[in-house]
């Protein structure tokens, strides 16, 4: 029922978009609404821009990408405001082939899904309205009804420039129907839709022996040439291809490269002038974004080839690599999963995010300078804080290559992989170690994937499976700790405590007798020497500590145990340290006893209840950290 109101509701909307007049009528409202007016790019250009511009660190952020696109925010910022935003100014770019070219799986298609669905939206908001010559196949535009010697005049009048020349079709119809009255074409409001072949086109090569052009540019309607009584009469012509389709909107050209040349050819004058050629008629204005993609490999053969050379600069190339930070990898992957049948199975924390690191690992390159290492380097590209290093090394390093991210792992690999490892598991749970072993057999079945790659890939798996060793045991420690930030936050005050006495020279108090002790100096020391403080650098370590305290006092902060991360991790250390031996007894007791069993019991429920686990996975991550810790 409810379905069925909302597609009512719908058709209703759509009645009350729906708009008629004549040509008299349209300059009226021309004049009121002018952005009605504007090309098919700046449309597109303002239709990215109204969903919301927001800067991130020097770079701006398109909001119209940002719910499906991850990770791409640079490859987005610079094909907006390299292609989009000058097309739109109707710059020459705009009659140029836009060409996607990035690795398989890369996001192209969705890149292009996502601006034909927002066409369809944007057609039927005020701002992205679009109208056109009554019953014209091609959905002309009506200021093409304007004669060429009063433009000038049009110009100076409403600002507007109007470019292409009125069709061969609508200029017999003016004639013929209107008896050559322009004022009174009649002009209709349209709705931009792929299925009803509205302004937005796909044209996809086929066999090249049977390939027929018609389906570009439209061809002739047999059944009607005995009507009209000649082949150049245009009324006997169907304008039916995609390009005549896709008028106002925007045609993808798949597969562009593996079109036979003659395709192509076709294209030289749409991409010079911004016509093309249809039948025997004159040529035909087009005012559309072509957009099509390919791979590096594919383009590389296409401009090595002499013959392509015209064509070649015609093309606007716009990179499309993969994404490059872990966090993003997991969102891909979380939004694949979530279309596909398999979104209901169970996936332990950390997983993902494992299957991510991999990933990202293989599309990395290795940095030229020799003070970080790759891995150090993926945790930096996703704006992680890594010791030593800051936001101006990250942009060096991102600048060492201009071509990163056009190879590696793709994320339909990672998703195909994680499927099958469902399939075989046979319980609807799945974790990182599931994922790693799928991962690793199928890169014995990967074609594409060279002997020495082979070892490569294998060697990251084992440093992702290193970090989720990591992950596991933090999380299982984390579980034991009836509250863990309350026994961080107690260790810490009572180090912190220590400390100022020390380099006060002061004594601290005992709360229980009220006597007064010496700082504990085992104490600090156990907490410093989980993270390598020697006994002579310890002076130094306590004091800046200090100054750090007095520093944030001063503006009016306190000094939390999140405030320093060296000393965060050596308090997180040491509680661990004094755990290990429990957890390592109780999680791998063969037969628990009593009380083990009620801790078992008691984590469990912890790693379920606060941590995101099911019975299943939290029991494996149980059953796995006891066996690392007794290695
Ligand atoms: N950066 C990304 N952000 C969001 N999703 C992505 C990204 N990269 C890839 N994907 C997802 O991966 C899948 C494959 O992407 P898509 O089909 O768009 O790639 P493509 O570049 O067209 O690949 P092909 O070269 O195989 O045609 C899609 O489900 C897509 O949503
Ligand atoms: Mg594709």
């Amino acid at each position: 029922m409810d379905i069925l109101k909302k597609i009512e509701q719908y058709r209703s909307q759509e009645e009350k978009l729906r708009w008629e007049g004549t040509f008299a009528d349209y300059l009226k409202l021309v004049k009121e609404k002018p952005w009605v007016a504007q090309s098919a790019h700046s449309r597109i250009y303002n239709m990215i821009r109204d969903a919301g511009v927001e800067e991130e660190n020097g770079h701006k952020v398109y909001r119209f990408f940002s719910h499906e696109m991850f990770g791409l925010e640079e490859a987005l910022e610079k094909l907006v405001e390299e292609y989009f935003h000058p097309a739109a100014k109707r710059l020459d770019v705009r009659k140029r082939i836009l060409l996607l070219m990035g690795p398989v799986s890369g996001g192209k298609s969705t890149l292009v899904t996502m601006l034909k669905r927002g066409l369809e939206a944007y057609s039927r908001t005020d701002r992205g309205a679009v109208y056109a010559i009554k019953g014209c196949p091609m959905h002309e535009d009506p200021l093409h009804l304007i004669p060429q010697h009063l433009r000038e005049d049009f110009y100076r009048e409403y600002g507007i420039k109007v470019e292409g020349n009125l069709s061969p079709l609508n200029t017999m119809r003016l004639e013929e129907e209107y008896g050559g009255r322009i004022e009174d074409v009649l002009v209709e409001r349209i709705f931009l839709s792929e299925d009803k072949r509205v302004g937005i086109g796909t044209f996809s090569p086929s066999d090249p022996k049977s390939q027929d052009i018609a389906d570009l540019t439209g061809s002739i309607d047999f059944s009607t040439i005995a009507e009209y009584g000649s082949e150049s009469d245009p009324r006997a012509y169907r304008f039916d291809g995609e390009l005549n389709k896709a008028n106002r909107g925007l045609m993808e050209f798949q597969e562009m490269l593996k079109c036979d040349e003659k395709f192509l050819w076709h294209l030289l004058s749409l991409t010079q002038e911004g016509n093309f050629k249809a039948g025997r008629f004159a040529l035909i204005s087009a005012d559309e974004l072509i957009v099509a993609h390919t791979n590096e490999t594919e383009y590389r053969s296409f401009i090595s080839n002499k013959k392509n050379e015209a064509l070649h600069s015609r093309i606007i190339v716009m990179p499309v690599p993969y994404n490059l930070k872990v966090s993003q990898e997991e969102r891909i992957y979380e939004k694949m999963i979530r279309d596909s049948d398999v979104a209901d199975v169970h996936i332990a924390p950390h997983t993902l995010k494992v299957a991510a690191m991999f990933t990202v690992l293989t599309r990395l390159k290795e940095p030229k300078r020799g003070d970080i290492d790759l891995l150090k380097k993926m945790r930096l590209y996703d704006g992680e804080n890594v010791e030593g290093f800051n936001s101006s090394d990250l942009n060096e390093l991102k600048k060492e290559y201009q071509d990163e991210g056009m190879s590696g792992i793709d994320p339909r690999y990672v998703i195909n992989r994680i499927s099958s490892t469902i399939i075989r598991k046979k319980v609807p749970s799945i974790n990182a170690l599931d994922v790693l072993r799928s991962l690793k057999e199928g890169l014995d079945q990967h074609p594409s994937i060279t002997q020495e790659l082979r070892e490569k890939y294998l060697n990251f798996i084992s440093v992702a499976r290193k970090e989720y060793d990591e992950m596991a045991k933090k999380e299982v420690q984390k579980a034991f700790v009836y509250s863990y930030e309350e026994s961080a936050k107690t260790l810490m005050d009572n180090y912190l405590d220590n400390v100022e006495a020390f380099c006060n020279k002061s004594k601290l108090r005992d709360p229980l007798t009220g006597e007064e002790i010496n700082p504990d100096e085992k104490l600090m020391r156990s907490i410093e020497e989980q993270i390598g403080i020697s006994e002579n650098a310890k002076k130094a370590f306590r004091e800046e500590i200090l100054i750090r305290i007095s520093a944030l006092a001063r503006k009016g902060k306190r000094f939390d145990y999140r405030s320093h991360a060296r000393l965060r991790e050596a308090i997180q250390k040491k509680l661990f340290a004094d755990l290990k031996d429990v957890v390592k007894i109780t999680t791998s007791a063969k037969t628990p006893d009593e009380q083990q069993l009620k801790k078992i019991n008691e984590v469990v429920a912890r790693l379920i209840d606060e941590h995101g686990y099911n019975s299943t996975s939290a029991n494996e991550l149980l059953r796995y950290v006891g066996s690392l810790l007794n290695r």
